[in-house]
């Protein structure tokens, strides 16, 4: 195989920002030969490429080595599974599945096809300056992580956009709101920086800003395996919105905020300071330095480079599907805890939780109104 050729399932805002650029031949090796969707005269648009009705013919075809699973959360696993059982690598967008059982169904079946690659697009993890506070803090710069606190409001949504899909912030269509949906991300780069913590303790406001039945404000609080703490705030209802990232460790601290990243560094690590010092009131001398850090021009097109590369020459992944599972995590678990009023330890119960999602499904009465909407601005969502 010397290139791998691409089919895209879903062809709404992300599906189709995808199939722009490997259609553009962004992705070197990366060739799109087939897409998808449910809506049949959306699918015209490019020109060369075979286009489907629906995913089993496209998976069918013969005309696709590799799948990018574009579609509403709670279609992901079943469409993934139908993927690696029909021999296609898996792409799957976030988040990996619609809740935590759904994930372990997936990982299962990609377990049992450990010849075929898959990855989930995550593609915060090709940015540089979550690449550069990774390196920071996995190689001890910080010393020993003592907190994190990330403030991530700059998810602000209108009534328009949440009114652009029946499954938009739907219990039965998504499965959660902010959460599961915009801070995915963050919550993924969260774990992929400090692991997972022990416990959390949500705070989850429903429909405080729009006419939805799901969280649209999130705070939580959390708790790692050192002792450190971890705060984590979400919302899609405000702007100006924050996007500052804290992490303090006994060495310093580094914060980012916006597009600015800071590093202040102990001169001395902080417990030995506090051990040795005469003085009750003195501190360790710091040095504050700016870090820059470059740009991906797209980085979605790098992800699935990356996943390319990793079909053809078993390049390591950068995000590797199965730990699509830990956001997910994060984000039930957030979301149980509030609704339970009580703190919960990872893992959370999967079981418990599907159990949940499914009377929360059951006993919805909201009346979705939709409307038509422009989407030409989509892709100024991405940064963030
Ligand atoms: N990584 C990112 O930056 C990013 C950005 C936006 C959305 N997403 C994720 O991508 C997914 C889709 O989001 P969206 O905003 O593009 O949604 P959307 O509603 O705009 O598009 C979904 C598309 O899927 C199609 N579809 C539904 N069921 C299908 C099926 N069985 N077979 C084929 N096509 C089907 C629909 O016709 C529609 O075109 C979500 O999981 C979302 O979280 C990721």
């Amino acid at each position: 195989m010397k290139s791998v050729r691409l089919g895209v399932i879903g062809l709404g805002n992300i599906g189709r920002h995808h199939a722009n650029y490997l259609h553009a031949g962004q992705v070197c090796r990366g060739e799109l030969t087939a897409v998808c969707t449910s809506v049949p005269n959306k699918a015209a648009a490019f020109p060369g490429v075979r286009s489907f009705v629906g995913a089993e013919d496209l998976m069918t075809s013969g005309l696709v080595d590799a799948v990018i699973v574009a579609t509403p959360h709670y279609q992901h696993t079943g469409l993934g599974i139908a993927a690696l059982e029909r021999g296609l690598h898996l792409m799957v967008e976030k988040p990996i599945s619609a809740h935590k059982a759904d994930a372990e169904r997936l990982i299962s079946a990609a377990r049992v096809h450990p010849e075929l690659v898959f990855a989930a697009m995550f593609q915060l993890r090709v940015e540089p300056r979550y690449l550069v506070i990774r390196n920071l803090v996995q190689s001890g710069e910080l010393g020993e992580i003592t907190r994190v606190n990330w403030v991530m409001t700059d998810w602000y949504r209108t009534e328009a956009y949440y009114s652009s899909g029946g499954w938009r912030a739907t219990w039965r269509g998504e499965g959660g709101g902010v959460l599961l949906n915009q801070c995915l991300h963050n919550l993924d780069i969260l774990q992929w920086i400090l692991g997972m913590p022990l416990r959390v303790r949500g705070f989850c406001q429903l429909g405080r800003f729009h006419n939805i039945e799901v969280e649209d404000q999130v705070s939580a609080y959390f708790e790692y395996r050192n002792r450190a703490t971890g705060i984590f705030v979400s919302s899609t209802g405000e702007a100006p919105g924050t996007n500052r990232l804290e992490i303090t460790g006994t060495r310093g601290r580094l914060i980012l905020e916006q597009d600015k990243l800071g590093l202040i560094r102990n001169e001395t690590d902080v417990l030995e300071f506090s051990k040795q010092a005469k003085s009750g009131f003195a501190k360790p001398e710091t040095h504050y330095e700016t870090i820059a850090f470059g740009s991906v021009e797209n980085p979605h097109a790098v992800l699935i480079e990356n996943f390319v590369n990793a079909i053809l020459d078993q390049q390591p992944l950068q995000a590797p599907g199965q730990e699509g599972i830990h956001s997910i995590e994060l984000a039930n678990g957030i979301l149980f805890s509030s609704l339970l009023n009580q703190t919960l330890e990872f893992p959370i119960d999967g079981a418990a939780w599907e159990t949940e999602l499914q009377r929360l499904v059951a006993g919805s009465k909201h009346k979705k109104q939709m409307i038509q909407v422009d989407t030409d601005d989509f892709t100024a969502s991405f940064r963030k």
